[in-house]
């Protein structure tokens, strides 16, 4: 990693401890490696993301269902799913400290990332965690958390005809968590144990497959622009045949310049009709009279992955000032606050009440609004920049007389003047 880019991330992981974005997980037991757990702004930014997702994905189309099925499902279906068989990363231990690796991911070829003597042979590691349920413990009793939300879809697709009956093409969405035991998770919240998933599985007659996968290449990036990702540091990856998932005929990865290097952020995949035909699904095409197995697209965005590509496309320094001035530049729909109210003193009960009402009108409007009467007015300001607020809404003594509030752009540092009755309007203009 370059020093500025190691820089980058130190303060990108550092403002989310301070500020209640991410913290580790366990942390007053020690933590436990490849865990995290989020704060409320960090719940905030994954659930505006999550729901920007929904909203383009699912609800905002007349051709998706929404599903949310169990985490833990019959082992059956990950042994036809080939998870079982194949859902695995080369596996290496050090012939001198005993540390283990992912051979792929060894800073140097063949050596410890630790001690620097040899490893041994790679061996494979399945990555589902296993567990056992009811209250017998043996073979007949291990279950699997699911390793991807993908096959709680399929295992739904026959409910999901019979309930509805849709026509080709038809998809089914789901956001959940899924989990996966890496061998060294690493780089903050890029690659855990537990994570997001939001899916897409497309279903499609097999010649249509090179225009929707056209065509879901095309939405995904609309939708990464649409959340503010930073494009010039997506890249497009044609997966190469020899590194293809067991059920993948394409794979596209989009790819993100992360401070630790060139890494997948979203993948789309051509599954063929591989998931269906293992489960043993077919469809019924009324307008031919036939039966088929449908062939699947796959759009599929990590949650934690997106919050991480946020806070790097948004971490900005503005030098102008005699003082650097760090600060998020979140589109409005997905800051984790959309502006903050303050008194300008806070010990003027005047100040304070008026302050209150306006508070209690644009949280009934807005939700994600936040009361900051904390230090002076600088201090909030800063703390606002910091975790990324459009806004911020001062009432100061010229709004006792004139109705008058003033209002703070975060990227710019400029102030307005505008009424108390406009301060709705003026946010939703700038938010559309
Ligand atoms: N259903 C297909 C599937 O699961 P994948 O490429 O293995 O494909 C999909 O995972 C997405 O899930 C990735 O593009 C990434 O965003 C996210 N992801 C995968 N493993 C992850 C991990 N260990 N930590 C965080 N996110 C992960």
């Amino acid at each position: 990693m370059q020093e500025k880019d190691e820089k980058l991330m130190e303060k990108v992981i550092s403002l989310c401890k301070r500020r209640g974005f991410i913290y580790p997980g366990s942390e007053i037991y020690g933590g436990l490696a490849g865990t995290w757990d989020y704060g409320p702004l960090g719940v905030s930014l994954k659930n505006n993301i999550k729901n920007s997702w929904w909203k383009k994905f699912v609800d905002g189309r007349e051709d998706m269902y929404g599903v949310d099925a169990a985490i833990i499902m019959n082992p059956s279906v990950w042994k036809a799913s080939g998870h079982v068989d194949t859902f695995s990363d080369p596996l290496v231990e050090c012939t001198k400290c005993k540390r283990r690796f992912r051979e792929d991911q060894l800073k140097e070829k063949g050596k410890c990332d630790d001690c620097g003597s040899p490893v041994g042979e790679a061996k494979q590691f399945n990555m589902m965690f296993r567990t056992q349920i009811g209250a017998v413990e043996d073979s007949s009793s291990t279950v699997y958390l699911r390793p991807e939300t993908a096959q709680g879809m399929f295992v739904n697709f026959k409910n999901i005809v019979d309930s509805f009956h849709p026509k080709l093409p038809f998809g089914m969405g789901q956001i959940g968590k899924a989990f996966r035991n890496e061998i060294t998770p690493r780089d903050f919240i890029f690659r855990v144990r537990e994570f997001e998933q939001m899916e897409i599985e497309y279903f499609i007659k097999e010649e249509w497959w090179e225009k929707y996968f056209e065509y879901w290449h095309d939405e995904m990036i609309e939708w990464m622009e649409s959340i503010g990702v930073d494009m010039n540091r997506v890249h497009e990856l044609e997966v190469e045949k020899e590194d293809l998932a067991h059920y993948s005929k394409r794979t596209i990865d989009f790819e993100f310049d992360f401070p630790f290097g060139r890494k997948e952020l979203y993948g789309l995949a051509y599954r063929t009709d591989f998931d269906l035909s293992k489960h043993n699904l077919i469809y019924q095409d009324e307008e031919t009279n036939s039966k088929l197995v449908p062939h699947v697209i796959e759009p599929t965005f990590g949650v934690d992955r997106s919050v991480l590509a946020l806070l790097v496309s948004s971490y900005k320094e503005d030098e102008s000032g005699e003082e650097s001035r760090p600060y998020l530049s979140f589109k409005p729909s997905i800051a984790p606050v959309i502006c903050a109210i303050s008194p300008l003193l806070k010990n003027k009960p005047e100040l304070r009440d008026y302050a209150r009402v306006v508070y209690g009108n644009l949280k009934n409007e807005f939700g994600r609004v936040m009361w900051d009467d904390n230090g002076n007015i600088g201090k909030r300001y800063r703390r606002q920049d910091e975790i990324g607020t459009p806004w911020c809404i001062v009432i100061d003594f010229d709004t006792l007389t004139d109705g008058s509030v003033t209002i703070r752009d975060r990227d710019t540092g400029k102030q307005e003047r505008i009424k108390k009755e406009d301060i709705i309007e003026y946010i939703k203009e700038r938010m559309n």
